[in-house]
């Protein structure tokens, strides 16, 4: 497999790292020559990463090809290239469709569409993949986990949710100011909050259940998990992320 990344930023610098530090098999990756710092020092970290000179060679150079630049620069960028038939393209440009991405790339084998998510690097990721696409996914399930939907509306979706990543650390940052309220040093706080949800992460991954088996099982009858969660339930506090979602998607699908 010879793999190419035009643009060399956050989540090329992720996903290559992933992709050596997982044992994904490939023959070499092929570098855009920019971000310069980046790409050097993923080619210092493997004989089988190189940076090319210009975009061109890196197309030249690759079968599968990841477009990893900003929406705003694509248009430009991917126009000045010649791309080939044989080239099987994956699109982690934001907002731009895959007929989209069809028109600006030409005649290609096949365009899908994926997001990465930066801990690919650790092998803790998930990346949405449309439509379900053999390679796309034996890259990313290794990288942690790959799920491949069928049509952009429900891709547009699980991009939505990955807007809750800020919120997912002011939960915990709420409850850290609370402990220092209490007492607590900071650090402590922090540190104890961290253990615990990397072990209730580790949980849904352990397990196939619904969150709702883990939700019910958390809770003894009378305990305290159940008094804080039907609290939040009582106030809504679930039902606003769904409020806040819906906006986040008319965002990305252009209708506000
Ligand atoms: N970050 C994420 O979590 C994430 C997740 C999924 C998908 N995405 C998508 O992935 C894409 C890249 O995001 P990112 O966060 O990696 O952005 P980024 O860090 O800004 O990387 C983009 C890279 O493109 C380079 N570039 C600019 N002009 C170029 C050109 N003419 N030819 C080749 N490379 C050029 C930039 O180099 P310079 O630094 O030299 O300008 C920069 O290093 C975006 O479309 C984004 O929507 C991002």
């Amino acid at each position: 497999m010879r793999l190419g990344f035009i643009g060399t930023g956050t989540i090329t610098q992720a996903v290559v790292t992933g992709l050596l530090r997982f044992g994904v098999a490939f023959d070499h990756i092929s570098l855009s020559p920019r971000n310069a710092e980046t790409a050097a020092g993923l080619a210092a970290l493997a004989g089988r990463v190189r940076v090319c000179s210009n975009n061109q060679e890196v197309l030249e150079t690759s079968d599968i090809v990841c477009l990893a630049v900003v929406p705003q620069f694509a248009t430009d960028v991917l126009g000045e290239l010649r791309f080939d038939s044989r080239h099987h393209v994956i699109s982690f440009i934001a907002g731009i469709s895959i007929d989209e991405v069809h028109r600006l790339v030409g005649i290609v084998s096949k365009v899908v569409r994926a997001i990465p998510l930066p801990a690919v690097a650790e092998g803790m990721g998930s990346t949405a993949i449309c439509p379900a696409d053999r390679v796309a996914k034996s890259l990313f399930s290794a990288l942690g986990e790959a799920v491949e939907v069928d049509d952009e509306g429900k891709f547009g979706a699980l991009s939505a949710v990955t807007a809750t990543m800020a919120s997912f650390f002011a939960v915990l940052e709420a409850q850290a100011s609370w402990l220092v309220r209490q007492g607590l040093d900071y650090d402590a706080a922090r540190s104890f909050l961290s253990g615990y949800c990397v072990g209730l992460a580790h949980e849904t991954t352990r397990t196939g259940k619904p969150f709702t088996e883990l939700i019910e099982h958390c809770m003894t009858p009378g305990g305290i998990n159940e008094q804080v969660h039907g609290e939040l339930s009582k106030r809504g506090t679930y039902s606003q992320f769904g409020d806040a979602l819906d906006r986040v998607l008319m965002r990305i699908e252009g209708r506000v």
